[in-house]
């Protein structure tokens, strides 16, 4: 049975939490949504500590420059075996820089049918962080913490993709439409791919060797600063340009009542305005797939989170057992902890994999994350960047 004292000291500890909210809402802060299922809370305490969620290391093969602000590694497992995924797939690094580590995911940029030369493709970001350190300091022989490959932005059964790549975004593009144009004599693919000036195209050659090889694809390049004399599209890969495309396309090359899918991967503003022409053309939301490149915030929000560990109930594999979440521990590093089977995969909010529902409680959850809309509003969390903010009952389903 839990004392006065301390069932005292944990409704103090809730009202500071809450007077702090207070305090950053009238200062115009923003903070992260809270989640909440109500119930009862109150659980009793056990636990057996075990290591888990540690990144292996991965090992640089070679580096090559692809554009002046985009980079490629070759990877292997740390044991210099092949790297095993699927196209599509993105790994989760953890990088040491300043007494800090920073959680990236990084697409595979190559095709799994290439066997051991995995790939990752960095492009710079102004004022990143890891984006800047890959490019100017990564070199072979290095060793890079990774998690996964994770994400299900991978190849459907769809016979017909029309895909749509801004910038980085390629990355996982080109991995997909590789695999599937070498595999698959039944999959045709359309690809548009936009950028900034000529110097900015990625895999440029893989991809025009793709397009003259296989007659069931086609490629079309878009650049906002074309030079002169440039054949290819002109623009930013908005309405303007991506409307008379997709126009052609239906026009020209499109089999009519195939299985087909959307594609898409770039800037969030590009990504944003594909799925809203998508959408106005007809194109129901199950056939448009995207693979968005925000990460979440580096340091939770501690503010907003209990000074003092919280206890969670989780329910797992038909066992419930009580897990201490200590400050700042997400919910998914205290099951591990515990012992709970919990699955997981990138453990930054990209893949869904830890998806599990929150039954009680209240949780903070990093943004931005995987989960839809719908999947929210039904009370799923991610069990990866979801801390508690009191007392929690969850349920791995
Ligand atoms: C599933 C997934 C796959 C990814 N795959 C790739 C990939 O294949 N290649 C690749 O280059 N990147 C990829 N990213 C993006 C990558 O994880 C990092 O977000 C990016 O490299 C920036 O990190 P940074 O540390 O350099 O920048 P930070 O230090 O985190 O950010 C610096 C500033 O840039 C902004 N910013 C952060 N990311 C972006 C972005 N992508 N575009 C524009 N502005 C940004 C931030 O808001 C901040 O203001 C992927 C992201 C996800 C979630
Ligand atoms: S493990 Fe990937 S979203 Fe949580």
């Amino acid at each position: 049975m839990e004392s006065i004292a301390r069932r005292l000291e944990r409704r103090w500890n809730t009202l500071k939490t809450d007077l702090t909210w207070i305090g950053r809402d009238l200062r115009g802060q923003k903070r992260p949504p809270v989640v909440a299922r109500r119930g009862p809370s109150r659980y009793p305490v056990a636990t057996a500590p075990r290591p888990a969620l540690r990144p292996r290391p991965l090992r640089v093969e070679a580096v090559v420059r692809e554009t002046p602000d985009a980079v490629t590694l070759h990877l292997a497992e740390g044991d210099g075996t092949p790297l095993a995924f699927e196209a599509g797939q993105f790994l989760t690094f953890h990088v040491e820089l300043d007494g800090q580590t920073l959680k990236r995911a990084y697409s595979l940029s190559s095709s799994p049918l290439d066997g051991p030369g995995a790939t990752i493709t960095v492009k710079r970001v102004e004022g990143g962080r890891v984006s800047n350190h890959l490019n100017d300091h990564a070199a072979p022989g290095d060793r890079l913490l990774a998690l996964g490959p994770s994400g299900s932005f991978v190849a459907g059964a769809a016979t017909e993709l029309v895909m749509l790549a801004g910038g980085s975004g390629i990355t996982p593009i080109a991995s997909i439409a590789e695999t599937l144009l070498r595999t698959r004599d039944d999959v045709r693919v359309h690809l548009l791919y936009g950028n900034r000036a000529e110097a900015d195209v990625i895999f440029r050659d893989r991809l025009e060797a793709l397009a003259r090889s296989h007659a069931n694809s086609s490629l079309a390049l878009a650049l906002e600063a074309p030079p002169a004399g440039w054949s290819g599209l002109t623009g930013r890969l908005d309405e303007a340009v991506l409307g008379p495309w997709l126009d052609r396309l239906e026009h020209d090359r499109l089999e009519p009542s195939v299985d087909r899918a959307y594609y898409v991967c770039g800037p969030e503003a590009m990504m944003d305005g594909a799925r809203a022409l998508l959408s106005a053309r007809g194109v129901p939301p199950e056939a448009i797939f995207e693979e968005r490149f925000r990460s979440p915030a580096d340091a939770p929000a501690s503010a907003e989170l209990p000074a003092e560990a919280v206890t969670v109930r989780v329910r797992a594999a038909g066992r419930d057992t009580i897990v201490p979440v200590a400050p700042g521990q997400t919910l998914l590093e205290a099951g591990l902890a515990a012992g709970v089977p919990m699955p997981f995969s990138c453990a930054m909010g990209g893949c869904a994999a830890c998806k599990c529902k929150l039954a009680e409680g209240e949780v903070v959850m990093d943004e931005p994350n995987c989960l839809t809309d719908r999947e929210r509003a039904d009370g799923w969390i991610l069990a990866c960047s979801s801390r508690p903010r009191g007392p929690v009952r969850l349920e791995v389903v």
